[in-house]
């Protein structure tokens, strides 16, 4: 069964949109990439989904398990983030404010879930540390871990490695794929690294000037002048 399905979607600000007329659906333990050029919309599209805007038109369709929007998210960075004056321990527990409703306070669960995406994310001996003195491969881990007190169903992650040197960013995409085949995570992510994108995914969707959603193979099997010898999840069945 679908885990969330978008129809006819658009989004965008103030009443014009940005992506028109998207149709896909993400089923549990997918791995969703989302590519396209910069400024097609991407960022824009994922906050839809969040709720963080509503659609210009069309719906998103969430099953019972996402309901309230239980989706851990990973923004794409700014500068004025990655100055952010916080430990590593309270930015990670952040994560757990959706859980938290009206009570001012974390509950003794929701501390334990930090320690665990913390553990989990290999950043104990970081804990105590302030966010804005991490590399910028050790601050995304700890958004990572952000992410996961949020969900156990499904990510969103813009950008996750951008501005990460190759190794780093090769181990974030390894500590992603991690989370999506073992635990069964479902994983958005944007990207506009098309190699890993195909890599990884186990369907693209691309937003530009003209759209594409389905698997990983077809999109190869349509795009794949554009990648001679790639050989990506599915590439090879082509
Ligand atoms: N808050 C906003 N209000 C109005 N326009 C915006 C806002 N944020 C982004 N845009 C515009 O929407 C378009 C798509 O932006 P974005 O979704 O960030 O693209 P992408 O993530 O694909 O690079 C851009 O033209 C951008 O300038
Ligand atoms: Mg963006």
């Amino acid at each position: 069964m679908a885990q969330l399905i978008c129809c006819n979607l658009s989004a965008g600000y103030e009443g014009k949109a940005v992506v028109r007329n998207l149709n896909f659906q993400v089923h549990a333990g997918d791995y969703l990439c989302i590519v396209g050029e910069n400024g097609s919309g991407k960022t824009t599209l994922m906050k839809t989904i969040l709720g963080l805007h509503p659609p210009i038109s069309g719906k998103i369709f969430m099953d019972n398990g996402l309901k309230n929007r239980k989706i851990g998210y990973l923004p794409q960075q700014t500068d004025v983030q990655k100055d952010f004056p916080a430990s590593v321990r309270e930015i990670v527990l952040s994560g757990c404010q959706g859980r938290c409703g009206n009570r001012p306070f974390y509950s003794r669960t929701e501390k334990q879930m930090a320690e665990d995406a913390i553990r989990k994310m290999e950043i104990s001996h970081l804990a105590k540390r302030c966010y804005r003195s991490l590399s910028g491969g050790q601050q995304q881990r700890v958004l990572l871990a952000r992410a996961l007190c949020a969900t156990q169903k499904m990510l969103v992650l813009d950008e996750p490695v951008s501005g990460l040197d190759p190794k780093v960013a090769a181990q974030m995409y390894a500590q992603i794929e991690k989370l999506n085949r073992e635990d069964g995570i479902t994983v958005i992510m944007i990207s506009h690294d098309i190699e890993a994108a195909l890599r990884y995914a186990t369907h693209i969707l691309y937003i530009g000037d003209r759209l594409f959603f389905g698997s990983n193979a077809s999109y190869q099997r349509q795009f794949s002048q554009a990648f001679p010898g790639l050989k990506g999840k599915g590439g090879d069945q082509s």
